[in-house]
């Protein structure tokens, strides 16, 4: 048997509910992993609500991430054998697999190995906020050593990420948050600048601190009206990149009347995830992150499975700095 969590209808952190279930075996190209612990995602907030751009089938699953050990390898799969370590990166749709659970299962093509040297709690905060940010500040050679960068939301697990790899290329990270009382935690995980948005005018900031000249890259998970806003503070020839809907309100897009020669695009992780080679890349780029010592995920707070319902609370409240972990 396993303990999962379900959930029958859309609605608050309420409707989460944690159900014996039959394990089920793998099947082919699957693994049945024995989860440690488990990374929230705001992604699974929407989800749950229905805001999400997939609607549940129910009874639902949930989450996109764990870390813990093989316990079977499903027909066919190589290269996984019963107890080695590994986590579970995101690369599947919720509608057909979740890791909210103690004994889960998951393609195959979904699980990496995860080195000796790193726990569980740690590897459930890696993937999903590592690799997104991976994408457009590593990966796409956009960003240069010197190059200003926007990072909103900067408190968010994805944003730590982005921070610690801005800051690895060589670029100057400038944060923004809705909170003051965030200013130093953001000091302190290696912005170099802070923004606070509620307060501070965010162009004229940006244009404070780069001289004139605007950032290089903007990367966005709030997106709505705001991003006309941000598009203001981006140097000519520059990115904004979405990657998020924190504002549901319609996002415009700057045109080329009041901001040349921006490049604006949409982005998901799911683009390098499931991608094998982009993947590998992605994972061997983070992998040597954590093992030389500048990649160190930001966990906020743990919580145990059975509190599931308080975790969501928790992220949906949105006072905290990094990764909310669910330990098994
Ligand atoms: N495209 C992709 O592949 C991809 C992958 C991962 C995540 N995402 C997206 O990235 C975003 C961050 O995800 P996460 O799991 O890292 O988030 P998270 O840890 O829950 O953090 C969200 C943070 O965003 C800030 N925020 C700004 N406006 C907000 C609003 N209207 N509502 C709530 N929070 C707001 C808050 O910080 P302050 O209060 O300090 O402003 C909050 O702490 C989400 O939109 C998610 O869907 C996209």
């Amino acid at each position: 048997m396993a303990r999962i969590v379900q959930f029958d209808r859309l609605g608050g952190p309420e409707v989460l509910t944690l159900r014996d279930v039959e394990a089920g075996a793998p099947r082919a190209g699957e693994v049945r992993i024995r989860v440690q612990a488990i990374g929230l995602n705001r992604a699974e907030i929407m989800f749950r609500e229905g805001g999400y751009f997939l609607q549940p089938r129910f009874p639902s699953t949930l989450g996109y991430e764990a870390a813990g050990v093989v316990d079977e390898a499903g027909p066919g799969v190589t290269g996984f054998a019963p107890g080695d370590p590994v986590a579970v990166v995101p690369s599947f749709s919720l509608n057909d697999y979740g890791t909210y659970g103690d004994l889960v299962i998951v393609p195959a093509s979904a699980v990496v190995p995860r080195p000796s040297t790193v726990d569980p709690v740690t590897a459930a905060a890696v993937w999903m906020a590592y690799i997104t940010a991976y994408g457009p500040l590593a990966e796409s050679g956009e960003v240069r050593p010197g190059d200003h960068v926007l990072i909103t939301a900067a408190a968010s697990s994805v944003g730590q990420a982005a921070l610690q790899i801005a800051r690895h290329v060589g670029a100057i990270p400038i944060a923004t948050t809705r909170s003051a009382a965030k200013r130093q935690r953001l000091l302190d995980a290696g912005a170099a600048h802070v923004i606070v948005t509620d307060q501070e005018d965010v162009p004229a900031r940006i244009m404070e601190i780069t001289g004139g000249e605007g950032v290089r890259l903007a990367f966005d998970p709030v997106a709505g009206p705001g991003v006309e806003t941000l598009a203001r503070g981006i140097a000519p020839g520059g990115s904004l990149v979405v990657y998020g809907a924190l504002d549901p309100r319609t996002t415009p897009l700057p045109n080329a009347r009041s901001y040349p020669a921006l490049s604006t695009r949409t982005y998901t992780l799911h683009e390098i995830t499931t991608d094998p080679e982009r993947l590998r890349r992605a994972v061997a780029f983070v992998n040597a992150g954590l093992a030389s010592g500048s990649f160190t995920p930001v966990v906020d707070r743990t919580f145990d499975l059975t509190e599931i319902v308080e975790a969501h609370r928790y992220l949906a409240a949105a006072d905290h700095v990094g990764k909310i972990v669910v330990t098994v």
